[in-house]
């Protein structure tokens, strides 16, 4: 069974509320059950976690070290200034899907730079929530690749 940690940063609590023109009308925990469905009909486990802080999401990222083959990881606004959480994902050995929501090419300036695709294997963006679910297909595909090669 394929082990993800799927990691959301900050004001991602916020989903639903928060700029719906932007992020849509969809919660966080509708979120985490969309995840949840998918991960029981595709074998997978997962751990779902949002986070405001910084040092939380890299706690996180470490616990991923030893825990997960795989990350799927919205840093939020932290994907374009934190050197900290690029840092801790290139200590993380396994398969790394960064995700938005928005499609953060077609934003303002500040938005398109991400620290997080330096270190990303896949990069998924502008999919709203369904996202997250291509990001899980991606492992899956990936993982299986791996299996082939014995
Ligand atoms: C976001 C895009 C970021 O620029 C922004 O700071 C967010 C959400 C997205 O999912 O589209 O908080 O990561």
């Amino acid at each position: 069974m394929i082990n993800i940690y799927i990691l959301n940063g900050p004001n991602l609590n916020l989903l639903g509320k928060r700029e719906p023109n932007i992020y849509g009308s969809n919660t966080i925990k509708d979120l985490e059950i969309l995840c949840n469905n998918y991960a029981k009909n595709n074998d997978i486990k997962i751990k779902f976690r949002q986070t405001n802080s910084e040092s939380t999401l890299v706690e996180l990222i470490q616990d991923a070290i030893d825990n997960a083959d795989a990350v799927i990881i919205n840093a939020a606004a932290l994907t374009h200034t934190s050197i900290a959480i690029l840092d801790a994902l290139n200590c993380f050995q396994g398969y790394v899907v960064e995700v938005h929501i928005s499609d953060i090419s077609k934003r303002e300036d500040f938005r398109k730079f991400s620290y997080v695709s330096l270190r990303a294997d896949s990069v998924i963006v502008g999919q709203g929530l369904d996202g997250y679910i291509q990001a899980m297909d991606k492992i899956v595909l990936e993982s299986s690749k791996i299996r082939d090669k014995g």
